[in-house]
């Protein structure tokens, strides 16, 4: 069995689908490695990591995919690259469902089976596939030391010679798996830190990283399949609001990560309370790729408004593609070795994590 992995195409895209380390694991289990020169290049992986671990490695993106098994890959693969994959191939990449209609057809028309990784379900034996929170982990992370480096303040309270400096106030919306390591990172950077979020075990988890929870109380049944949040009712969304603009006033740095699977992101910064915030403040809107929590909010963009700084993050995971590339190509390897039995790599659409992750199979879409 062959494994492909080519170079990313996508502009910005930094991540590699497999480490050299993978491959290694890969080979001790009988697998055979192909990699496209340069693949792990702009994560600092060399080529000459990967041939040490056992890789092929082959100049052209025809070489790697064309007579592969399995390609793994990061972001999807456009339409030429699809046409690249040969029938029965294992395509196993991101795959967003909802923007990919186009690629899905003609994944399906080839006779590809296509896994979509941001489907692996939430459960307790697919946690160490799940790309989501890997990546959302780093999110988290390089959203405080963005927002933090265009700030006009200091994090951390400092008592000096030159003065007292008090610690500059965090604040993030939404503690999911991203809004979690934000809380986490603020917290290190020696901001005074707050959180909010609709669903109740949230609280729980922002009061134990030391940070005070704002907002209204969580519902109970905020929380949906996978441990997702609900969109909220309009009474619900109302309260938020409320609570959040009282907030927001007194703010130097907030981030967003306010998220529905399937839906756009929730407004949860109007323009109205933008308009009451300090003037130097600033919003990192990790939402910004779904519409943004932040009204104003431009997708790969800066902008100011009021004094306010708002930054519309996008694929922050490819701004640290070395640490990012370990961990999605860790969770891809735990895939892998999920579907590999005895040497040879079955699809089982029954299987509880295989079967939500496959778009296509035997030239049938099941979207
Ligand atoms: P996400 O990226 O879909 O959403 C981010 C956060 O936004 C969530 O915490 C959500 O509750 C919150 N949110 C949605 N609407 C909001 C609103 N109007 N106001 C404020 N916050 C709002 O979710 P993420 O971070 O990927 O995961 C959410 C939760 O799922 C995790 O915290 C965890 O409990 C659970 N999970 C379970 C896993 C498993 O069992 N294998 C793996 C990963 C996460």
């Amino acid at each position: 069995m062959r494994i492909g992995v080519p170079r990313e195409s996508v502009p910005g895209e930094n991540r590699v689908g497999l480490v050299p380390e993978s491959v290694t694991r890969l080979k001790k289990a009988g697998v055979d490695v192909r990699v496209q020169r340069g693949a792990g290049t702009p994560a600092n992986y060399p080529d000459e990591a990967y041939a040490a671990a056992g890789a092929e490695l082959v100049d052209t993106m025809e070489a790697a995919l064309s007579d592969a098994d399995v390609v793994v890959k990061v972001q999807r693969p456009s339409l030429a690259e699809c046409d690249l994959l040969r029938n029965g191939a294992i395509l196993i990449s991101l795959l967003p469902v909802a923007s990919s209609a186009e690629i899905i057809a003609r994944l399906s028309s080839r006779g590809v089976t296509a896994l979509a990784l941001e489907k692996v379900p939430r459960i307790t034996r697919a946690q160490s596939m799940d790309i989501l929170s890997s990546q959302a982990t780093i999110a988290g992370y390089k959203a405080v030391l963005i927002g933090a480096s265009h700030s006009c303040k200091l994090m951390p309270m400092l008592t000096t010679a030159a003065g007292n400096i008090p610690p500059a106030k965090a604040f993030v919306i939404g503690a999911g798996v991203a809004g979690l390591m934000a809380i986490a990172t603020a917290r290190r950077l020696g901001a005074q830190v707050s959180g909010f979020d609709v669903r109740a075990a949230a609280r729980e988890q922002v009061l134990s990283l030391g940070a005070t929870f704002v907002g209204p109380e969580p519902s109970t049944d905020a929380e949906a399949a996978g441990g997702y949040a609900r969109a909220q009712t309009e009474e619900e969304r109302a309260k938020t609001m409320e609570a959040l603009a009282q907030h927001l006033k007194d703010q130097d740095l907030v981030v967003t990560t306010a998220q529905i699977p399937g839906k756009p992101a929730p407004r949860l910064i109007t323009a109205a309370m933008v308009a009451t915030m300090k003037p130097g403040a600033v919003i990192v809107d990790l939402a910004a790729e779904t519409g943004g929590n932040c009204e104003g909010t431009v997708a790969g963009e800066v902008v100011q408004h009021h004094g306010v700084q708002i930054v519309g993050a996008v694929n922050l995971p490819s701004t640290i593609p070395f640490h990012a590339s370990v961990m999605f190509s860790k969770n891809v390897l735990t895939l892998l070795q999920h579907l590999i039995k005895d040497g040879a790599i079955t699809i089982n659409l029954e299987d509880e994590i295989t079967g939500p992750m496959c778009l296509t199979h035997a030239g049938q879409s099941r979207t």
